[in-house]
């Protein structure tokens, strides 16, 4: 068994820690805000992720995981850190892993593996290795799961494991066969960084893809859903489904940290991003133009999630849509089951209150719960429904 010090208690590493505590490792899981610690040693992980409470209580209990706000001396360090985009230079921040890194820099003795599992531009696990010392084994090995399927997928998942050397990445490989049932591909550290960004560019420019054809269609007079499904019947065409934007703080962010290694070379990624960024701006034009047949036009907006049945609001379009019909001076009511916080000035209604008091509905997140709503509130009703919530889609 190895001892294990999990760095970063969040979405990523809390079940990560769990399930190698569960595994039979003694696993110190940190976090530099005492609050989760205490949290977390309480036995609760403090965000909706189905399994993990329960998981947590019996790892906490057994005492194989405990967590702490200090680094300890442990034979296996996993870094799973935040890796936001520094929004001014379109690049990554780094700084919470280079903490990492000189936090254990005192308690390393040279034998050591460090896994990197924050997602990073390429090169970022050779820097981290230079900054350790010689002897210490270094891999990156990127997480793929969906929120609110984390104990699920990281147990079922593929992962590529890329190690500064092979010696890495078969040391890696072997820790996390303690849980993973999927494959453990091996490669190097530079290829698995490109791997997990790639992921997230593809998803990006294809997401990218399905807004500009709906732009299209809304400018010719076509149904964009009704095309969509149409070309979908090509045996080699699978459009996805446009939306109200692309948030999240994987989507947006990973192609960014592609377009940063080459620029010049990154043309399509970049006007990928530039067209997803551009939607919310799109649905507002969309919302303003209903709102201008009425004279004290009323706003209800369904959805504050980056996306359905999550209760993340981080770089939602939905936030920015409802953001910009405040700054326009709207009334705006807004209703997500999954959010209890909604922009200043908007007001937080049930759903069914929210359609009956508006002018105007603008549907931004198709939550499970909404296909429930009956169609009948919506009589009457200017809807604005880029997400082709009443069209089934
Ligand atoms: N959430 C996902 O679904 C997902 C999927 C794939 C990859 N990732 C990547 O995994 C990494 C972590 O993401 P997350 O969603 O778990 O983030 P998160 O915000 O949920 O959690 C990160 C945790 O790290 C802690 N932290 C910050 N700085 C620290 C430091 N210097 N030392 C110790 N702890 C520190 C924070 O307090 C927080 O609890 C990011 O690089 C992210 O891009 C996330």
């Amino acid at each position: 068994m190895s001892r294990i010090c999990v760095h970063g208690l969040g979405h990523v590493g809390l079940p990560t820690a769990a399930l190698l505590a569960l595994a039979g490792h003694p696993v110190t899981g940190r976090d530099i805000a005492p609050d989760l610690v205490a949290r977390v040693n309480a036995g609760a992980s403090g965000f909706a992720e189905p399994g993990l409470d329960a998981l947590l209580a019996r790892v906490i209990g057994s005492g194989a995981l405990r967590a702490s706000t200090q680094a300890v001396p442990a034979d296996v360090h996993i870094i799973a850190v935040p890796t936001p985009l520094d929004a001014a230079r379109r690049q990554a921040d780094l700084s919470a892993v280079w903490q990492v890194a000189a936090a254990i820099l005192p308690l390393l003795r040279g034998d050591e593996l460090v896994v990197l599992e924050s997602t990073v531009p390429v090169g970022t696990t050779e820097a981290l290795a230079a900054r350790l010392p010689a002897g210490v084994a270094v891999a990156h090995v990127p997480e793929r799961v969906l929120p609110g399927r984390a104990l699920t997928e990281l147990v079922q998942n593929d992962r590529v494991v890329g190690g500064v050397d092979a010696a890495a990445a078969g040391r890696a490989a072997a820790l996390y066969r303690a849980f993973v049932r999927g494959q453990l591909v091996e490669t190097d550290a530079r290829t698995a960084e490109l791997v997990k960004l790639a992921e997230n560019a593809h998803r990006d420019v294809n997401i990218a893809f399905a807004n500009e054809i709906a732009a299209i269609c809304a400018r010719v007079g076509v149904d964009a859903r009704r095309a969509i499904a149409l070309a979908n019947r090509h045996p080699r065409v699978e459009i996805l489904s446009p939306g109200a934007g692309v948030g999240g703080h994987c989507i947006p962010v990973d192609p960014w940290f592609l377009a940063q290694a080459a620029p010049d070379d990154a043309v399509l990624i970049r006007a990928a991003r530039a067209v997803n960024d551009a939607v919310p701006q799109r649905v507002v034009a969309r919302v303003r133009a209903a709102c201008a047949r009425y004279a004290a036009p009323r706003v209800a907006c369904l959805g504050l999630a980056y996306k359905p049945d999550v209760e993340d609001v981080r770089e939602s379009p939905a936030v920015a849509v409802v953001q910009a019909l405040l700054a326009d001076g709207f009334p705006v009511s807004v209703s997500d089951p999954f959010v209890s916080e909604v922009p200043n000035g908007a007001v937080l209604r049930d759903a069914a209150e929210a359609i009956a008091a508006a002018d105007v509905v603008a549907v931004l997140v198709p939550h499970t719960a909404f296909r429930a709503l009956d169609a009948r509130l919506f009589r009457g009703k200017a809807v604005v429904d880029p997400v082709g919530l009443l069209a089934g889609g």
